[in-house]
Parts: C-alpha cells; sequence; structure tokens
C-alpha cells in the first residue's frame, strides 16, 4: 500500500497487551508518566486566568508568520539570561504549535527526500516518525554509556556521508539525562547545521546549567528547540520555538515561508507566554525540587542494589538504569508488570548494549516511592 507508515504493524504489542490485562486485573505503578499534568503537576490556574483575560477583547487574527513580537521578545529574555547567554534579535525567533512541529519544519528546511540526519541510538523514539514524514534516513550515533552517556564523538564523525544535512543533539538527553556542557570537536569538523533538543533545559540534577548549544557553537548553524510542554508543564497549550544563533540566520527567509505554510502557533498561548516567564519561574523550581527529590530517592535506593547500575543524570526527568542478570529486556519488563510495576523496556528508546529500564522521576513522589520498593523487591 502507498503511503507514508503503510508498512508497520500497528497492533497492539505483547506489552501493551500485558498492561492492558494488568490494568483490567487491579492495576499497576506506573513508573513510565512523562506527563505533568496527571503527576500533579499543574501550572498555577492563577496566572493562566489573569494573562488570558486581556485576550479576549482585544483578539483580532493579524498572524506574523515568525510569530508575535511580544512572545518572541520573552523568548529573546530567557536566552539572554541563560548560562551562558545565547545572544538573539526578534527576527532569530520562530513561534511552532510544538517542538515536533519545530522538528518538521525544519527536517524540510535542511534536507530533501533520501537524505540523512545523524541522530542519538538511545533517544526520544518520536524521530524515526518525524523523519519517515520526510523520506529521510535516520543515522544513529551510539553514545559511551561507561562515560556518563556521553556522545561518541569519533562515531558521531564516522557515521557521516556526503547524504547527511545535519546533526541531531538532545541535551538534556531523554532519556539517558546526559548535558552536553562543552563544545564538540565532531561538530565543528563535521561543519553540519545542528538542531538541539533543550526541552528538559530547566531539569538540572548532577550540572548547574544547561548551556544553549548555540552559544556553546558559534561557528555552526545551530537550530535551538524548546516550548511550554515540558518547561511549564503545559503540553495541552501546544507552544514551541525554534530560536537560530547568528550562523543560522541565512536559514530564517525559508524557515519563515516554512512557518507560514502551518501558522501553528495557538494565538492565545502566543499571548500568555510573556506571563508564564514573568510569573511561572517559582513553578518551573518546584517541579524540578519534585524531579531531584526523587532522584535522590532512586539514586539512594536502587545503587547499591547488585543487579542495577545507575549513573546519576545530568538533568532532564528519566532515569535509564542498566539491569544485570537478565537477558532480554522484553522478559524483565513483563516480570515487572506482574508484580504490579510499569517501566518501559530501554529498546523503545532504540538499540543499546545490555538490558535497561526507563524510569520517569516526574512520578508523584509516593508514587515513585513506593514504585522503586517494588522493583528492588522484584528483581
Ligand atoms: C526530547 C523531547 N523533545 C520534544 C518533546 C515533545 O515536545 P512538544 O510537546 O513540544 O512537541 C518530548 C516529549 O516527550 C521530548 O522528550
Amino acid at each position: 500500500m502507498p503511503g507514508v507508515f503503510s508498512d508497520l504493524d500497528l497492533s497492539p504489542n505483547p506489552l501493551e497487551l500485558a498492561r492492558q490485562r494488568r490494568l483490567a486485573a487491579g492495576g499497576y505503578l506506573d513508573l513510565t508518566s512523562s506527563n505533568p499534568t496527571l503527576q500533579g503537576l499543574l501550572f498555577p490556574p492563577a496566572i493562566l486566568r489573569a494573562a488570558a483575560e486581556s485576550f479576549w477583547d482585544a483578539r483580532r487574527y493579524q498572524p506574523d508568520p515568525r510569530g508575535s513580537e511580544s512572545a518572541r521578545a520573552a523568548v529573546l529574555a530567557y536566552y539572554g539570561g541563560r548560562t551562558p547567554p545565547l545572544s538573539l534579535t526578534l527576527a532569530d525567533v520562530f513561534l511552532t504549535a510544538s517542538t515536533s512541529e519545530a522538528y518538521t519544519l525544519l527536517f524540510a528546511l535542511l534536507a530533501d527526500p533520501g537524505d540523512n540526519l545523524l541522530a542519538p541510538s538511545v533517544t526520544y523514539p518520536l524521530f524515526e516518525y518525524l523523519a519517515a514524514l520526510r523520506g529521510l534516513e535516520l543515522r544513529p550515533y551510539p553514545l559511551r554509556e561507561e562515560a556518563g552517556w556521553a556522545i561518541d564523538e569519533r562515531a558521531l564523525h564516522a557515521a557521516a556521508d556526503a547524504r547527511t544535512r545535519g546533526v541531531l543533539i538532545v541535551s538534556p538527553h531523554n532519556p539517558t539525562g546526559a548535558v552536553v556542557s562543552s563544545p564538540l570537536a565532531a561538530l565543528s569538523r563535521l561543519g553540519l547545521p545542528v538542531i538541539c533538543d533543550e526541552v528538559f533545559a530547566a531539569f538540572t540534577y548532577a550540572v548547574p546549567a544547561v548551556p544553549p548549544l548555540g552559544a556553546l557553537h558559534p561557528d555552526l548553524p545551530v537550530f535551538t528547540l524548546n516550548g511550554i510542554s515540558k518547561l511549564f508543564a503545559l503540553p495541552d497549550l501546544k507552544l514551541g520555538w525554534i530560536a537560530l544563533n547568528a550562523p543560522a540566520r541565512s536559514f530564517g527567509p525559508r524557515l519563515e515561508l516554512l512557518n507560514d505554510t502551518f501558522l501553528g502557533a495557538n494565538s492565545l498561548s502566543q499571548h500568555l507566554l510573556p506571563s508564564l516567564f514573568a510569573r511561572g519561574m517559582p513553578f518551573v523550581a518546584q517541579m524540578t525540587a519534585r524531579v531531584r527529590a526523587n532522584l535522590d530517592l532512586a539514586l539512594e535506593r536502587l545503587d547499591s542494589h547488585p543487579r542495577l547500575r545507575l549513573h546519576p543524570p545530568d538533568g532532564g526527568y528519566y532515569l535509564f538504569p542498566r539491569v544485570t542478570g537478565w537477558e532480554d529486556e522484553e522478559t524483565l519488563v513483563l516480570h515487572l508488570l506482574e508484580r504490579g510495576l510499569l517501566t518501559h523496556p530501554g529498546y523503545f528508546y532504540g538499540d543499546v548494549p545490555g538490558v535497561h529500564l526507563m524510569l520517569s522521576a516526574l512520578t508523584e513522589p509516593a508514587t515513585f516511592a513506593a514504585g522503586l520498593d517494588r522493583l528492588v523487591e522484584s528483581l
């Protein structure tokens, strides 16, 4: 059959079937959630209500293909305050419906069908679907687990060929938590445009700050992606952005045309953005404190377990421990599910040697603590 995804088997996999059975048979402790709104982390409604109040009477549809100026000014100010700052002009910021939409625009901006992009070999699973929409190949580059999941720069460099059009970096990385804290020689040698996803930048753990890659690499065109989905726990309000460092500016006019093709950024969410930055930071601090407390607990409880090898993440809200004594991730995850614990197998995130689990430290703390106990007992 023609059409994208027509070769995929869309029936539920064995893990999903087992999850449904377990749910019907009394439920489980869920350690996989990435959804703050279901984990008791709700952005203060009073701030949203007050900020929305001035929207309704003044609303006129006069879209700017880069997004409203007041919202872009708020993004610009945010990057001015980062460590180190990323210096932007208003024209360097593009507002989109989400980072997922931003990826779609950038894949079309940088590559033609049949070209390829380099992507980490364990990573956020959406990339392969987004690449398929544009007929692109994703060429995996490995991460070095023994070095805290740092990028294997030699392998990254070797993965490029004549049809490579860009490099994808996720920092803090999902699910390993690794942060790129200094410039990467392999990126400079490749000289390709870089798309850096920093949606977890506010969630620092082992590092004091997440440097914007566009500031670390003033030698390369860097497109920085972020949005309100993770930063302000507002995935439902649909707003993301792309920030271009100075070498990426030459792509601006074509990116403007691509963004104008969809005009996906919601006007209400754009109107809210300055207030989210102005009044939302205490809530962000509360969320990061929750995640840090959960990560502290997990490291304390799991690190001494003879079957678990755990690297403290630099940032983000996931843990990706290695489990020894098990041959197969699916058997392990089914074993845990039978004991009432939902985790993700490492293979959901790509191909990596060894057996791994993904645990989300965004989870509501009492459930998280009970889940850790169950994990320890079940192993
Ligand atoms: C690394 C990463 N990037 C982007 C997203 C999605 O962000 P958005 O809701 O802005 O599309 C996620 C969601 O889990 C993610 O893990």
